[in-house]
């Protein structure tokens, strides 16, 4: 029995969407929520209090899968379960496959692919008018739905992306779907299919739209953004995208990610470095230092590739600031490997990374290669990465003391217990390589005039915990 009143509801339900892994997930599922309240479905307030669960999940590694299928199991009462997401692909693809898997049991109602997304919506709602009509607790065990590729239907593409539900000075834009890369490690092209680009105007007028509601800083988003091609004009590239995007009134600044460092071209490298509303805190996934590694894992570029690309992106924007994604314990990696790896990093001097352990997944072509590299070692690989890591943002932060940067002033939040709450901050600012600084001035006076959007030119005045503080100057 449902326990709202509203008729409305009683025939929608309320709805959790649970979204794990990548930052396109989060996404989806946004868009997911504004097609569902659209609809007239509500939000429910937690998981528990929901009439339908929709889980968004991922599948990147093994441990991804175990958490979703332990979730389901944890879920009481009687709720309609959506599963969705790459994991949800993974489990279709078994099914199509004939391969028997051990969650082929679990007790979901319906299952969409990332690419059935835009779909959801409007089949609960029909299902949930015409088949449930308040009644939830007649579990279907339907699992498998629509069957076309939502980014081929532009208008559904542009319906969502147009009516967005943008609060506040910040959004995000997929600009294309999908992987062609296949490197031999990585499950997404085929949970994800083929790269598929969003016409460009749909994104423009999208980004206008969104500029015209407040929104200064945009994230395009895309396994591999750089790869970006409207699929109706091939002369509109990654380079026509963003430099289009920062003419666009009220945008201040471009991010994106994730882009892959063998489609970096020359154009888009000097584009990057001399348009000043594009972000130089640029994510650029290495995996490893090793040639004999990274040919494995067919990422279609060499160690010194990479260090040109980012020799030549510094040369063109000196303070640019680099993260990157590596994965250790990838088949047949030596120590020699490895330490190829530890000594990329200190060439590099990344700011941050995201540091993995080697999951194999079906149907990649690693998947094939023994497992050879022990967990043990793994784990100890990933802990000297962290380690080293640490170590060198350190020096990078403490290399800044003394510099003068121009920064946007941004609010924030007062944390209790956190050192700018003891301090009374309430400020920091962002340059453009999109470092945080912490705004500490002795003179409180500062801060009367301050405000969200203001550009400072801010002094480093100090490290801690490896964040950075320091005053405006006036
Ligand atoms: N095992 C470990 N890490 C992986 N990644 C992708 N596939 C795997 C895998 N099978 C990592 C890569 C990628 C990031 C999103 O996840 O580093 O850049
Ligand atoms: Fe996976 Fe490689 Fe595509 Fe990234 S570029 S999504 S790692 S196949």
């Amino acid at each position: 029995m449902l326990k709202n009143q509203n008729m409305e509801s009683i025939k929608k339900g309320r709805v959790f969407i649970k979204t794990y892994g990548c930052q396109m997930n989060f996404y989806d599922s946004g868009l997911i929520e504004d097609g569902l309240l659209k609809k007239g479905f509500n939000n429910a307030s937690s998981l528990d209090d929901a009439d339908i669960v929709i889980l968004n999940t991922c599948s990147v590694r093994d441990h991804a899968d175990h958490k979703i299928v332990s979730e389901i199991g944890r879920l009481k009462g009687d709720k309609k379960i959506v599963l969705t997401g790459c994991f949800a692909k993974q489990i279709k693809l078994k099914r199509e496959k004939g391969i028997d898997i051990h969650n082929a049991g679990i007790p979901i109602d319906y299952c969409f692919a990332p690419d059935e997304i835009l779909s959801i919506p409007d089949i609960l709602a029909n299902d949930f008018e015409k088949n449930y009509n308040g009644d939830i607790s007649n579990r279907r065990h339907k699992t498998t739905t629509a069957t076309k590729d939502d980014y081929q239907n532009f208008n559904l593409v542009e319906e969502y992306f147009y009516n967005k539900n943008v609060n506040n000075s910040f959004a995000t834009i997929k600009i294309i779907e999908g992987c062609n890369n296949f490197c031999s490690y990585c499950i997404v092209p085929f949970v994800r299919g083929k790269e598929r680009s969003i016409p460009f105007s749909i994104i423009y007028n999208s980004a206008k739209r969104y500029a015209d509601k407040g929104v200064r800083e945009l994230l395009l988003l895309g396994q591999n953004v750089n790869s970006y091609l409207s699929p109706d004009d091939d002369k509109k590239d990654f380079s026509y995208m963003l430099e289009s995007l920062a003419k666009i009134d009220g945008i201040k600044k471009i991010k994106f990610l994730t882009s892959h460092p063998k489609d970096f071209n020359d154009k888009l490298i000097e584009l990057i470095c001399k348009n000043d509303k594009i972000s130089k805190g640029i994510h650029l996934p290495v995996q490893s230092g090793s040639d004999k590694i990274l040919s494995a894992m067919n990422r279609g570029y060499t160690r010194r590739d990479y260090l040109n690309l980012v020799e030549k992106l510094r040369k063109g924007y000196p303070d640019a600031a680099f993260s990157t994604d590596i994965i250790v314990g990838f088949p047949t990696e030596t120590e020699e490997d490895f330490n190829m790896t530890l000594s990329l990093i200190d060439e590099v001097g990344f700011d941050f990374l995201f540091g993995f352990k080697y999951s194999p997944r079906p149907f990649t072509k690693a998947f094939e290669i023994k497992d050879d590299v022990p967990l043990e070692k793994k784990k100890e690989r990933l802990e000297a990465v962290f380690e080293k890591q640490k170590k060198i943002f350190n020096s990078i932060l403490n290399s800044l003391k003394g510099k003068r940067v121009n920064a946007t002033i941004l609010a924030v939040d007062k944390e209790k217990n956190s050192i700018e709450f003891e301090k009374g901050i309430l400020f920091k600012g962002c340059g453009l390589n999109d470092r945080m600084i912490y705004i500490v001035n002795n003179n409180k006076d500062i801060y009367k005039n301050l405000r969200i959007g203001d550009e400072r030119q801010v002094e480093i005045t100090y490290v801690k915990n490896n964040r950075l503080y320091g005053e405006v100057l006036k």
